[in-house]
């Protein structure tokens, strides 16, 4: 049978007049597997997972206190979720599988909807077997706006991560689960990309100002940040504007999933190339470079405003009861034993079962939360790091701020660096209700055993 001209017009016309309901795919969040240039040029496309088949995802940006909808739809051979790290987000969106809502399966589809109460810089990521599915590309930034756009020339998400590729075919090296990286400080890359590219340039003109919002999306590299040519002030950490900017002074920490936003003002001239770089114990390597091309004619800006502030808690911490966290295992420092459910496992039986660190003596999330806390009310936790390994605690649906070593409140956060041997106090007011998660975001060590949790009613 053929298919007339005539009836082919007829169809088209018809179509024409329909409502585009499921077309309009503009809310939808699709994870899909794509092919990215991630190494230099010569060598050959990587196979990556992406959210609408780049890495990193498209950037998600509205207003502060707009309401986001997404809807996940999951083309990939594995169930997977999405977390929107750092959002004070309602309980039943934050995509924690088996504690706030089911793995959405291959060819499934979940619908996010929620309201970001607070201004800054966030992101997006999967959470379910999250050690292979965020080293596979699975993340993207999440920029909610302040009602007034801070004054620079341009404002530049760069989002850090490293690659494990095989140098001959640069696919990913799939040994997610290897039991050396988890014992020790998590899997490392051997490609550090900025934006899902090795070595991206930016144009800039002497004497501009820029926004930088910096996401670390590593599994497990903490970046040691300096700036060459550029000089600049920390003005947000994990999102919360500081009251107080501080300025960069030689270089400072960027541990996986914590988020930095400076303001840097051009110093290089016309003609040179500014660095955003990591320093390491060997010298270090470039992330991003700034061509500089001409002098802007504006008159430079002096000084810097502090971000306006999000509605936060108001933190009286009195009496607030403390509560401690251990962080226990690791090579160096194998674990005797823990629990598994409610069994006690020697440490070589742990091991075998690919569980290497443990949170309170518990090698996996535990079946009651480390804190029950009342709604509104406030606590003093305290990470003590047993381990030989620097690990990054976050918290979901909340932020908190650290206690410095004096007892004064320090800058709000959502992921901490709790260094190999070191305490760290945080005071927590434990406002949104629901079951949240907590853990290393060092994604190997959450996977071998750092994972716990929190009710708030
Ligand atoms: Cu960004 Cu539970 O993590
Ligand atoms: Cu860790």
């Amino acid at each position: 049978m053929s298919f007339s001209r005539r009836l082919f017009l007829q169809s088209a016309a018809a179509l024409a007049v329909l409502p585009k309901v499921a077309w309009a795919s503009g809310r939808d969040l699709v994870a899909q597997t794509a092919m990215q240039q991630i190494a230099p040029d010569g060598y050959p496309e990587t196979p990556v997972w992406s959210y609408g088949g780049a890495v990193p995802g498209s950037e998600i940006r509205l207003p502060q206190g707009a309401r986001l909808q997404r809807r996940l739809v999951n083309n990939l051979p594995q169930s997977t979720t999405v977390h929107w790290h750092g959002i004070r987000i309602d309980n039943a969106m934050d995509g924690v599988p088996g504690l706030t809502q089911d793995v959405v399966a291959p060819g499934e589809d979940f619908t996010y909807d929620f309201v970001v109460p607070d201004a800054g810089t966030y992101w997006y990521h999967a959470h379910n077997r999250s050690v292979e599915q965020v080293a596979r590309g699975l993340y993207g930034p999440l920029i909610v706006e302040e009602a007034d756009a801070s004054d620079v020339d341009h404002d530049l998400t760069l989002m850090l991560d490293d690659w494990r590729l095989d140098p001959e075919t640069a696919h990913i090296v799939d040994d997610f689960d290897n039991g050396h990286d988890q014992s020790h400080a998590g899997r490392f890359g051997n490609l550090v990309s900025v934006n899902g590219r090795f070595d991206p340039s930016y144009p800039v003109q002497s004497r501009d100002r820029l926004r930088l919002r910096l996401i670390n999306a590593s599994n497990a590299r903490i970046y040691d940040l300096a700036l060459d040519g550029l000089t600049g002030w920390i003005v947000a950490l994990d999102g919360m504007p500081l009251d107080t900017p501080m300025a960069v002074g030689e270089s400072f920490p960027l541990a996986p999933a914590q988020r930095a936003d400076l303001i840097v003002d051009v110093q290089a001239e016309s003609g040179a190339i500014a660095n955003l770089v990591s320093r390491e114990r060997e010298g270090g390597f470039g992330l991003v470079r700034f061509t500089v091309s001409g002098r802007t004619a504006k008159a430079s800006r002096s000084g810097i405003i502090p971000l306006p502030p999000n509605p936060l808690p108001q933190m009286v911490l009195d009496d607030a009861p403390l509560y401690r966290m251990t962080l226990q295992g690791g090579a160096m420092r194998w674990l005797e034993s823990a629990q598994l459910g409610k069994t006690e496992l020697s440490g070589r039986e742990l091991a075998q079962l690919g569980r290497f660190w443990a949170l309170n003596g518990h090698a996996e999330r535990p079946s009651e939360p480390f804190l029950d806390a009342q709604q509104g009310s406030a606590h003093r936790i305290e990470f003590v790091n047993e381990t030989a390994f620097p690990h990054a605690m976050h918290l979901h649906g909340h932020h908190f701020r650290l206690i410095l070593s004096d007892g004064s409140l320090g800058p709000w956060r959502d992921t901490v660096l709790v260094e190999r041997g070191q305490t760290r106090q945080i005071a927590l007011v434990a406002d949104n209700p629901g079951d949240w998660l907590l853990h290393c975001h060092m994604l190997g060590h959450a996977a071998s055993g750092m994972m716990s949790w929190f009710r708030v009613t």
